[in-house]
């Protein structure tokens, strides 16, 4: 893990270890990825399909999908978890920001684990990663709309710390508080560590 400032080699995409001993690769989406999230997609069950688009979507295709693949690192960052040991697997998740265009501190936060890999702690280490990249860009806080059904999200959410507004009967919106004291809430694996040194490489993450 390179600790020296003026070393600009771009390090190798981290690959962390799960709770339960699974490893995780990440490394932001690209549009060559669209094949692989379109199979990702039709791998998902019903439910976290609506959970994550709010309709019962069939295919993830055209203007949704190359909105999805199409980060500019700096107002649209997307990043995926992949599983290094078996490279024929379309991915164990992804994850995006979107900064507002009304308030630059602010930035929409999605984010899918596929149904398998659910509760192995993949969200919690694509969540950390936008979390430091999304500070290093200025913005201070994720908004996150979730269905009032949607208990796994909003009981997560709820457990960082965010403020938790669901008042139309369909939907919460959430505020998850960025700044650096809040970052201590995220809870990380040992092996978090060399992902938070590695995202906190200048060169490291794009
Ligand atoms: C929400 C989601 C991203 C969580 O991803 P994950 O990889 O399962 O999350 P992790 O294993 O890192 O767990 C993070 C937290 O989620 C919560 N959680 C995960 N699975 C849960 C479940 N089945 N029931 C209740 N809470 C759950 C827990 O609070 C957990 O925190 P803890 O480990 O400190 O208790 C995943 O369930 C998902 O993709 N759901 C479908 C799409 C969706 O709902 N997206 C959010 C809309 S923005």
């Amino acid at each position: 893990m390179p600790d020296d400032p003026t070393d600009t080699t771009t390090p190798p995409n981290p690959v962390v270890t799960l709770p339960d001993g699974g490893r995780a690769l990440l490394r932001p989406l690209t549009p060559a990825d669209k094949p692989r999230v379109r199979e990702a997609f039709r791998r998902l069950s019903r439910q976290s399909r609506y959970h994550r688009f709010f309709t019962p979507l069939e295919v993830l295709d055209g203007k949704l999908l190359d909105r999805l693949t199409s980060a500019d690192g700096i107002d649209h960052v997307v990043w995926a978890a992949l599983d290094p040991d078996h490279p024929d697997d379309p991915g164990m998740g992804a994850s995006s920001f979107w900064r507002s265009r009304t308030d630059p501190s602010e930035a929409e936060f999605s984010i899918t684990v596929a149904d398998e890999h659910q509760g192995r702690g993949v969200g919690t280490l694509l969540l950390a990663t936008l979390w430091l990249q999304a500070r290093r860009l200025g913005i201070e806080r994720f908004r996150l709309i979730a269905l009032t059904e949607n208990f796994p999200v909003i009981h997560w959410m709820e457990s960082l710390g965010a403020t938790i507004v669901c008042d139309d009967g369909a939907t919460c919106d959430m505020i998850l508080d960025l700044r650096d004291e809040a970052r201590d809430r995220i809870p990380m694996t040992p092996e978090g560590d060399s992902l938070l040194a590695w995202l906190s490489h200048p060169f490291g993450p794009s």
